[in-house]
């Protein structure tokens, strides 16, 4: 997609392609990020569609970039999974990082569940936690929503009182409740990234009453509520960033982090997508 857009009509023709593909619509789009690549494993797959396939979705110019939208039925209901996101930090605007939200909004999906990895910042967090994503602080440098407001898609000024959903994070508060499930609840703020934080800035974070630090997930969650999807968010916490504790993060530990705790991920994205 280009720096100019027609958003609307641009998102509008590349929902009917999708729509074309299948003959219902989904009740879910879930973004799986780290944490959460293996649900697709639960989803019985009807069909998977790669990027580059998808008329006006964004380019990758990252050589052997891979991603593919699958649509299939996790737990009786019908969701279409986003596997592999736009980062900003990749070089996209926002406007293509939100693309996929726009889209999933003119197939008439209604519900969003976006998943990622995070440093913790709060002292009662420990490497391998389930946070649900309770609030969120954009800290990001571009906001997806700049530029002349299309009152099709929402209003110019949006309400982010409840970004995430209380319902949904009721329904999953619940089901790991009753089934001893352990998990934590915090404030996600949103860094441009490609650096993890320095010691400076992890304090930082935690002074301005983040729980938990990542790249992504933001500007997705700001263009769905434009939209007024109903939004649940799950991380995990996949390092420690506190003065006190020194531990180096890395990428390969990151992912290591985000793969013990997917099965506790995998389990409560499919409750909801059940319940719900
Ligand atoms: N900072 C930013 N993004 C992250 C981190 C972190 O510590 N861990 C996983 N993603």
């Amino acid at each position: 997609m280009s720096e100019v857009t027609n958003e609307f009509e641009m998102s509008l023709e590349t929902a009917n392609f999708l729509k074309k593909q299948i003959n219902y619509i989904p009740e879910y789009a879930i973004v799986l990020g780290s944490g959460l690549g293996s649900l697709v494993e639960d989803i019985k797959v009807e069909k998977e569609i790669p990027y580059k396939e998808i008329p006006n979705f964004p380019v990758s110019t990252v050589k052997g970039h891979k991603g593919s939208l699958i649509f299939g039925e996790l737990n009786g209901k019908k969701v279409l999974a986003m596997n592999g996101r736009f980062h900003y930090y990749e070089g996209y605007n926002m406007k293509q990082v939100t693309f996929p939200e726009r889209v999933f909004w003119q197939m008439g999906i209604r519900k969003l569940v976006v998943s990622n990895a995070s440093g913790g910042v709060n002292r009662n967090f420990n490497i391998g936690d389930v946070m649900l994503i309770k609030d969120h602080i954009n800290f990001f440098p571009e906001h997806p929503l700049r530029g002349p407001n299309d009152e099709r898609f929402g209003p110019r000024f949006v309400n982010m009182s409840e970004p995430y959903s209380k319902k949904m994070l009721q329904v999953v508060r619940s089901y790991a409740a009753e089934n001893g499930i352990k998990i934590k609840e915090g404030t996600y703020l949103g860094l441009q990234g490609p650096t993890f934080e320095t010691l400076a800035e992890y304090t930082m974070v935690r002074n301005m009453g983040g729980d938990a630090v990542g790249m992504s997930t933001v500007p997705e969650v700001i263009v769905a509520r434009h939209m007024d999807m109903e939004v649940f968010g799950i991380s995990v916490i996949t390092d420690i960033g506190t003065a006190e504790f020194i531990e180096e993060v890395n990428h390969q530990e990151v992912l290591k982090a985000a793969k013990a705790a997917e099965p506790i991920v995998r389990e409560l994205v499919g409750k909801l997508v059940e319940l719900y």
